[in-house]
């Protein structure tokens, strides 16, 4: 079974299998399928993943 957990101003880390796609349904493949998280701040350099740039602009998921 695949689980998003929603961290506390960060990224959504998804566990499990899932697929993943684009815009247009084509296949992304993350580094780890079953473990990788996706940006939730919109500042990644490598959307759709989180890259830990949330915590350089300090993002706050309760504003
Ligand atoms: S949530 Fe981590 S870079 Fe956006």
């Amino acid at each position: 079974m695949a689980r998003i957990k929603v961290r506390k101003d960060g990224p959504y880390l998804v566990t499990g299998e899932v697929e993943l796609t684009d815009h247009e349904g084509k296949p992304i493949a993350p580094q780890n399928p079953e473990n990788f998280a996706l940006c939730r701040c919109g500042h990644s350099r490598t959307k759709p993943f989180c890259d830990g740039a949330h915590k350089a602009v300090g993002f706050n998921d309760q504003v």
